[in-house]
């Protein structure tokens, strides 16, 4: 901010120019005011959510020498007449500079600030830009240890006001939906869709073909199977689930973690897998990758298919790989629509703002979409399962630096974590002595990583946010 004071030469003479020619008025207040740089409104200075307030600026030129509005942060909207409209759903309290500029002299121009009064309880999928999805990973009761969520009213309260995408955390993989030979069970997967559509979500599944989690009946079919045994079960697998589901899914995670951990980036190397080499399903390189795509939106053409992976979040030889194997694809029409970068994070500073954002605007020139499909942060934990309160401050940082790359990256359309509380990550049981993973703690309560992705996503939502249903329903 510069002072007002009375130094005289060019500099003053241009800002006493300013101030007689740029002006601005409280609309609804009926008086004016000179706009000028680092003095408030008087009295209309808060603005509540889609509250409007008009500015007025007249520049010496008259209607032909219009007036340039900009604001800083780019937070709700301001029409070229200086109409300022405060976004549909304030998370935190923001102090908003309005500017007007002379187009003829964008030199001589003047601010003023306005307050914007957080709505209570701004929830992710409110304060989200049209353009991003907010999601969770769920679970019904396809789990035996773990009590039904679908019957926690805080779980399903929680999911379905911050939640606007949900993907079944389990219910879709093959040990809970195909448990036996012919036999298929689609009733908690049957659940999680339910939910979806009362609230307004989108749904989404994972995943029909993978190397783990396989049923022990089909690792053990797979010891002795021919190949065209193999391919058999795949196209039944895919095309049964997938038919079941038609018309109702928004995305599959549809191939996951198919690409090697020792990739090269030259080409793409595969780990070995029942249904890659062991004993396959009778196609060589990425094959059995490309059939699974085209089995899958030949049985619901209206689902988007994702190839979806770990550590290719930053710059390297897998995301090479990655890219490559899926740059073949779009050349030669194999129905793929997307890459799902799974995002499992430590404190260890990966992946890189810059890389990740390079990664995600690569695959979307493409033509297809990036998705962070499974965000958590493992903290260290005490025997309570408490993390320390600096680590919990890094978790936070660490979400909004990914959210914001999300949001700047062109092409990065879904942003998921992997369940929402804490009480049921899958981190406690797979990384012994971490936890703590997710934006709410095993009560529900919103922790310094929820706060950092309200308030991310408020500075990037410029016109509005994603809160319109799309199935009719209200918040
Ligand atoms: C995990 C689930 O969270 C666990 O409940 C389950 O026991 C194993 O799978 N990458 C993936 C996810 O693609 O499907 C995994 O989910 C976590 C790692």
């Amino acid at each position: 901010m510069q002072s007002s004071g009375g130094r005289r030469g060019s500099r003053a003479r241009g800002r006493s120019r300013l101030r007689a020619n740029v002006r601005a008025e409280t609309g609804n207040a009926g008086c004016s005011e000179t706009l000028q740089r680092g003095r408030d409104f008087p009295s209309t200075s808060a603005l509540a959510a889609s509250e409007t307030q008009q500015f007025v600026a007249a520049a010496p030129g008259g209607a032909s020498d219009p007036i340039i509005w900009t604001l800083s942060p780019p937070v709700g909207t301001i029409s070229s007449e200086g109409l300022y409209t405060a976004p549909a759903f304030i998370a935190l309290a923001l102090t908003v500079t309005v500017n007007a500029a002379d187009a003829a002299n964008p030199a001589r121009q003047a601010g003023a600030s306005i307050t914007l009064v957080p709505s209570p309880n701004t929830t992710l999928r409110q304060a989200a830009p049209r353009s991003l999805l907010m999601g969770a990973a769920a679970t019904a009761d396809e789990l035996p240890w773990i009590p039904d969520p679908l019957y926690d009213p805080s779980y399903t309260a929680t999911l379905s006001e911050q939640y606007n995408m949900l993907t079944a955390e389990n219910a879709l993989k093959w040990p809970i939906v195909h448990p036996a030979p012919g036999t298929y069970n689609f009733e908690p997967a049957d659940q999680l869709v339910a939910f979806a559509n009362a609230h307004a979500m989108k749904f989404r599944g994972t995943t029909l073909c993978w190397e783990i989690d396989n049923p022990d009946w089909l690792t053990e079919f797979a010891t002795t199977a021919t190949p065209s045994a193999m391919a058999a079960l795949l196209q039944d697998h895919i095309q049964t689930v997938m038919a079941h589901y038609r018309g109702q899914m928004y995305a599959w995670d549809l191939v996951n973690e198919a690409v090697s951990d020792q990739a090269t980036g030259i080409g793409t190397d595969l780990r070995d897998s029942l249904w890659y080499n062991s004993p396959g399903i009778g196609l060589s390189g990425t094959g059995y990758i490309e059939q699974a795509f085209r089995w899958a939106h030949s049985a619901d053409p209206d689902a988007l298919l994702f190839y979806n992976d770990y550590g290719i979040e930053d710059e390297g030889p897998k995301f090479e790989a990655v890219y490559n194997m899926v740059r073949d694809f779009v050349s030669r029409g194999v129905p793929i629509h997307g890459v799902g970068f799974q995002m499992h994070l430590d404190t260890s500073g990966y992946p890189t703002t810059a890389g990740l954002i390079r990664n995600i605007e690569r695959i979307s020139a493409l033509g297809l979409q990036a998705h962070i499909t499974e965000m958590d942060v493992r903290l260290p934990v005490d025997s309570n399962g408490n993390a320390s309160a600096a680590g919990l401050n890094t978790q936070a940082q660490i979400y909004q630096r990914i959210l914001s790359a999300c949001l700047q990256a062109a092409g990065c359309t879904a942003f998921q974590t992997w369940e929402f509380s804490d009480k049921y990550s899958w981190i406690p049981v797979y990384f012994p002595g971490f936890g703590a993973a997710l934006p709410f703690d095993g009560a529900y309560r919103p922790k310094s990583a929820f706060n950092a992705m309200i308030a991310t996503l408020q500075v990037a939502a410029p016109s509005g946010n994603a809160a319109t249903p799309t199935a009719g329903l209200s918040y």
